[in-house]
């Protein structure tokens, strides 16, 4: 067992999961580096959500590995595999949609605490210290997040995209040093993805959170992937990039169509929305490095 850094920080091998009938992945291999921004992206039902939920331990797969900071996962339970350090948003939200947004983040560290996340705390006779300690630290998240105002606001009168970022922060709030992000951008507008961009590059760099992130926003992929994975069909099919994997043809004919692709025009506009990086993108980009 190794947990240097010159390892990644997730190892996934060959692995393949059934439903019944269905193989929803198929010997599906990934690594995702310390303090990477990793991009797993595919058309619908091509198997992503399928990948996190192995990994946090959803679902088990039939066959295959996945190593966290050297050490494997599978025989692990949910629990387990929190306290290591690996956090996780999910595609439909399960905030507590009548508690606010403060009460949510407690929740979720006390749901914590009972199975012994945070080292030294005891589940008796330390509880007003320890609530002090998951205030503050939920304040700190918010504050991160900018959305300290939202605090006492309860969850179901939030705007959606605010209640996406909730549940950003939601798993930030335990400090995981690896979060999985499941379309953090779904169904929010363009001004919110730019800020979910900004944000993505400020959980990185201020508590350096390695990210690995499902998304069909392709403009939020392109302004914050170190590399990006396509998934199809529970296969991969393409790796690098961002700008190199979504102008493949392979790629587009994969989320187009082969009908699509024949189209010039489509190919066009598919190709330019694909590697349309801003200047203002890259500049942000470069200053956020690590
Ligand atoms: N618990 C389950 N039982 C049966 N089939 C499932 C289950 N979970 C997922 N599937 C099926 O496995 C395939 C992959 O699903 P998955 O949710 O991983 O896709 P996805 O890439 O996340 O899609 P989307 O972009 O629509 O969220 C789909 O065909 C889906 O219907
Ligand atoms: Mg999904």
């Amino acid at each position: 067992m190794t947990t240097a850094q010159n390892t990644p920080l997730l190892e996934i091998r060959d692995l393949s999961v059934r439903f019944g009938g269905l193989l929803a992945l198929s010997e599906f291999s990934l690594a995702v580096e310390h303090g990477e921004i990793y991009a797993l992206v595919g058309p619908n039902g091509a198997g992503k959500t399928t990948v996190l939920n192995c990994i946090s331990g959803f679902v088990r797969p039939v066959a295959g590995s996945i190593t966290f900071a050297g050490t494997s996962l599978l025989p692990l339970g949910r629990d387990r595999r929190i306290r290591l350090g690996i956090g996780r948003t999910f595609q439909q939200l399960q905030l507590f949609a009548s508690m606010t947004v403060l009460e949510n983040l407690l929740v979720a560290q006390h749901s914590a605490m009972r199975s012994g996340l945070f080292e030294g705390i005891l589940p008796f006779g330390r509880a007003p210290r320890e609530d002090h300690k998951a205030r503050t630290r939920a304040r700190d998240t918010l504050i991160l997040l900018g959305l300290e105002e939202y605090a006492d606001t309860r969850v179901s009168v939030l705007p959606h995209g605010i209640q996406k970022l909730v549940g950003v922060a939601r798993a930030l709030v335990l400090r995981p040093r690896l979060v999985l992000l499941d379309e953090p951008a779904a169904g929010i507008t363009h001004q919110d993805v730019e800020a979910m961009a900004q944000n993505l590059r400020t959980w990185r760099k201020e508590l350096g959170t390695t990210l690995l992130l499902i998304e069909h926003n392709m403009s939020l992929v392109q302004a914050v992937a170190d590399r990006v994975c396509v998934l199809d069909y529970g296969r991969k099919l393409a790796e690098g990039e961002a700008r190199t994997v979504l102008s493949d043809p392979a790629v587009l004919e994969a989320y187009l169509g082969r009908e699509a692709l024949e189209e010039p025009e489509v190919v066009r506009s598919a190709v330019h929305e694909a590697t349309s990086i801003s200047e203002e993108q890259e500049a942000r980009r470069e200053d956020s490095t690590c």
